[in-house]
């Protein structure tokens, strides 16, 4: 985040997408059972363990009809560190890596350490759908891969089917490799829905799935994601020596989670849907504001252009006044992210009215 962080500790802090909802009772129970059990469940992860992530991974994907084989499934502490891996394993320096403007910061940040170039891709203003034609211009011998947040942070988008075939034909074509983000899958609203990349032609053996198990299930402070490597792409990868393991009774709480029942997730949805009613339309009701119905994931990414103030002056003067610490939308990419605030929707609806009624009086008073 630009804008400097308000210490207070009264300070509303809605800024970090860390669900406020509890992870569900079954897959807790299934980490204290594996932890008073003790043995295997608290030793390096023995094969049972993995395999059985493995394949509740793979049942879980073939929703989307894409079939993997479980050893291509790697589980990693959170998808952050899967982000990197796949990153530090597939980009050279030198390679360029294309990401979408806007996108979550880490998309755009890692390349750069690994010596490789970032080359943003701009989303459409308004509604953040993909003109593939901007793709394919930034296309150069140098493309190494490209980052898909689909859904994405912070705008929603969830991309149709046509996109990702568009997507998918640039990338055959070109021989990118997709990082596939497709950690907010779960959360869509309005009929739409989640088409994986990986199903199109040609895409399952350049596509390198990265998920989460933080948004889903609440199960941020778990620390668990994975990453599917298509054996294609085994040649390529250059392995990090290093232990990204979550912790052995934490993989096993996974497969619960998988296993389900799913119902935790259609009420979470739920919730954030009615979350995202409420608040898109009241922060379209403030003068100098305007907040497109996102599609997906459970950010509200309100347009302030028209105020004519810097977002991260915004973010911190807002914090400062009315004590709400806020995102600053603007440094999710650099060009069409500019004049957005971000907000993720993770506090109940009587809580989010308190933030647009602090938002419209500072609004007033500027
Ligand atoms: C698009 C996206 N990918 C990855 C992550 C990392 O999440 P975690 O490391 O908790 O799995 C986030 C977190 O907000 C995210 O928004």
């Amino acid at each position: 985040m630009s804008a400097r962080r308000v210490r207070d500790p009264d300070v509303l802090r809605i800024s970090s997408g860390d669900p406020d909802l509890e992870a569900p009772s079954y897959v807790k129970e299934a980490a204290i059972k594996a932890i008073q059990e003790g043995g295997k469940y608290t030793h390096y992860a023995p094969a049972d363990v993995t395999n059985a992530f493995q394949k509740a991974v793979c049942d879980y994907y073939s929703k989307y009809d894409v079939i993997y084989e479980p050893s291509q499934v790697n589980p990693t502490a959170g998808s952050g560190v899967g982000l990197y891996l796949v990153m530090a394993g597939l980009l050279k320096p030198g390679d360029e890596c294309l990401v979408f403007d806007p996108t979550f910061g880490s998309h755009f940040r890692i390349p750069p350490e690994l010596g490789a170039k970032v080359v943003s891709v701009p989303l459409n203003k308004g509604d953040f759908h993909l003109d593939p034609e901007e793709f394919s211009k930034r296309v150069t011998p140098n493309s190494k891969m490209l980052v898909l947040c689909n859904p994405n942070n912070p705008a929603g988008t969830v991309f149709t089917k046509d996109e990702l075939k568009a997507i998918s034909e640039i990338c055959v074509k070109n021989d990118i490799i997709v990082l596939a983000d497709e950690i907010y899958n779960e959360f869509l609203f309005d009929g739409h829905k989640h088409y994986a990349i990986a199903a199109i032609d040609g895409m399952k053996e350049r596509t390198v799935l990265v998920m989460s198990f933080s948004k889903t299930f609440a199960m941020t402070g778990w620390r668990l994601g994975y990453y599917v490597l298509p054996k294609e792409l085994e040649s390529k990868w250059k392995a990090i020596p290093a232990r990204v393991q979550p912790a052995t009774y934490i993989i096993h709480a996974g497969t619960a989670a998988l296993n389900g029942p799913w119902n935790y997730v259609e009420k979470a949805c739920a919730e954030y849907d009615k979350r995202r009613k409420f608040f898109v339309n009241r922060m379209n009701e403030i003068k100098g504001v305007t907040c497109h119905m996102y599609e997906g994931a459970f950010y509200a990414y309100p347009n302030i252009k028209e105020l004519k103030i810097p977002t991260a002056k915004f973010v911190q003067d807002f914090a400062a006044k009315e004590k709400v610490q806020i995102s600053d939308g603007g440094s999710f990419g650099p060009v069409v992210a500019q004049g957005h605030l971000r907000i993720p929707l993770v506090k109940p609806v009587e809580v989010l009215e308190t933030v647009t009624e602090k938002m419209e009086r500072f609004i007033k008073s500027l």
